[in-house]
């Protein structure tokens, strides 16, 4: 006589499950997994699963002294490093001096200059208010016809303070962040502002910021301590610790093990 065996998963509800299975996988090849730019930064990447997300817009705030100029000009750099050509529009620093700092970092920008992997614009803020009224303008030729594939505006800040109504300065960002993606570039916006603080201007660029990385430069116990802490990085598995920094020759170096910073927040 047959042994009736008994099935623990009746045969329907078993069709059923491998159905949901393919469609799982369906759903998975659907997205693709995100692409990431290494940012350069010594012990940063590793804080956020490797990098920035390709073709994405960036908010760096800090306050004066921070390391904002150093961190864009190292995340430029190693897009250079790996055959990329980066450009940084900055309202805040004279090229003489800009570079002058950078090379006692150990960051050649002028060889980079001359070699055409690194372009330079000093704009002031209106100028690229009338750039964006324009549609690209300058900026937009040297980013399509140079090809360019890592871009730092120093600062965001001070191109939106040029607006006094919030929805002036909604809009203004709101056009910045399309012209950038149009561009397919991977961002870095300056907001030189204190993270500790309460920030007027920069709440209309959190909003359509893909992250958000705020560097400290506060008073410890002997001297000033610098930390850095991700606030928000869309897709990512990020850190949420706080983790010390120093800027010596070579840029900036992050601590591989997360630090209390001295305040309560
Ligand atoms: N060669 C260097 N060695 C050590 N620290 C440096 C060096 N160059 C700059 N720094 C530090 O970096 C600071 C400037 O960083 P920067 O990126 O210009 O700040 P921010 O753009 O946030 O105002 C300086 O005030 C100094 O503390
Ligand atoms: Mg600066």
């Amino acid at each position: 006589m047959k042994k009736k065996v008994k099935r623990t998963v009746p045969k329907k509800k078993k069709k059923a499950a491998s159905k949901k299975k393919k469609r799982k996988i369906h759903h998975r090849r659907k997205f693709k997994k995100i692409e990431r730019v290494p940012t350069g930064i010594k012990n940063f990447d590793r804080l956020i699963e490797g990098g920035f997300e390709k073709n994405s817009t960036n908010l760096l705030v800090g306050s004066s002294g921070s390391g904002k100029t150093v961190f864009s000009v190292q995340f430029l750099i190693e897009g250079i490093k790996r055959g990329e050509k980066c450009l940084l529009v900055s309202f805040e620093e004279q090229k003489e001096a800009l570079y002058e700092n950078m090379a006692e970092l150990g960051f050649d920008l002028e060889k980079y200059e001359k070699e055409g992997k690194f372009f330079f614009i000093e704009h002031t803020p209106e100028k690229v208010k009338r750039m964006l009224e324009e549609g690209g303008g300058e900026i937009e030729t040297i980013v399509l016809s140079k090809n360019i594939s890592r871009i730092v505006i120093d600062s965001a800040t001070s191109f939106i303070l040029l607006f006094d109504k919030e929805l002036e300065k909604k809009e203004a960002a709101l056009s910045l962040f399309n012209l950038l993606k149009g561009w397919n570039c991977t961002s870095l916006l300056i907001s030189e502002e204190n993270p500790l603080e309460e920030r007027h201007s920069s709440r209309v660029l959190d909003l359509e910021a893909d992250s958000i990385i705020l560097m400290y430069f506060i008073k410890g116990k002997k001297e000033r301590e610098r930390y850095i802490e991700i606030l928000k990085m869309r897709g990512t598995n990020h850190s949420l610790k706080a983790h010390r920094y120093v800027i010596r020759k070579g840029g900036i170096v992050v601590s591989k093990s997360p630090s209390k910073m001295p305040i309560k927040k």
